[in-house]
């Protein structure tokens, strides 16, 4: 079974985990590619919610695209649920996200959500986080800044770039991939991070950081995982 069926697989299952909500409520909906399988699989059934709150302009598109009911976050009061995929998760739930670059809205959304679903296949599940470099969305005019905070922690910082070809000077250039905030994502390479907890609390400090892509406060609350023989439940 390769990658894409096991993100299928687990889309499906959260699909049939939502359905177990009461109908006509709203449903938090993340970014990434397990993300995707999850609103593809759902799209038969959109009638079941009320609407949805999404997490990057992304997601909404593919939303918008099936049908879904798309709100601004300001206008919901109260969210059942939260679906979205993970780049690392640890034992206890804590995991690292954004590398499809939407952290900043998925923690809002996460913040916002009574339960956090996790969905991924078993190579995301790591005992300590940390081996996927984590991303850090900032202000672009603090990128010297906190590179050096975060140089000081023992991380290797590289700014996320962009492929963009310019036809004009007939090479390709790499600028700074740009957040759907409009700003840049530092990805800290090189941290065993045994505290999720006081490693998020430390970084959010730093000024210029929007938002660190560590969930340790806004971590998984249920996980359905997929590997060759199915697909595991488990809640933290
Ligand atoms: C996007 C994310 C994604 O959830 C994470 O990168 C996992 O993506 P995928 O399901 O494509 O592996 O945090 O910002």
């Amino acid at each position: 079974m390769n990658q894409d069926q096991l993100k299928q697989m687990v889309g499906e299952a959260a699909r049939d985990e939502v359905l177990k909500l009461p109908a006509g409520q709203i449903l938090g909906v993340g970014t990434g590619s397990t993300a995707n399988c999850f609103i593809d699989a759902l799209a038969a059934y959109k009638d079941h919610f009320s609407g949805t709150v999404s997490s990057s302009n992304a997601t909404t598109e593919r939303l918008l695209k099936h049908g879904f009911k798309v709100l601004d976050p300001n206008d919901v009061l109260s969210l059942p649920a939260y679906v979205d995929g993970a780049d690392e998760i640890d034992p206890a739930g804590h995991m690292i996200k954004g590398g499809g670059g939407a952290l900043t809205r998925e923690k809002i959304i996460a913040s916002m959500a009574k339960q956090f679903i996790c969905i991924c296949d078993s190579s995301k599940q790591v005992s300590v986080l940390g081996n996927f470099a984590l991303p850090v969305e900032i202000i672009p005019l603090a990128q010297g800044v906190v590179t050096r905070e975060l140089e000081k922690m023992g991380g290797k910082v590289t700014l996320r770039a962009a492929k963009s070809t310019r036809a004009d000077l007939q090479q390709t250039n790499s600028e700074p991939f740009v957040t759907d905030n409009g700003a840049w994502i530092l990805d800290v390479a090189g941290l065993k991070i045994s505290d999720p907890i006081k490693m998020e609390s430390h970084i959010n400090q730093i000024a210029g950081v929007i938002t660190v892509g560590l969930f340790a406060k806004e971590k998984a609350n249920i996980l359905l995982v997929s590997n060759a023989s199915g697909v595991q439940r488990l809640t933290f």
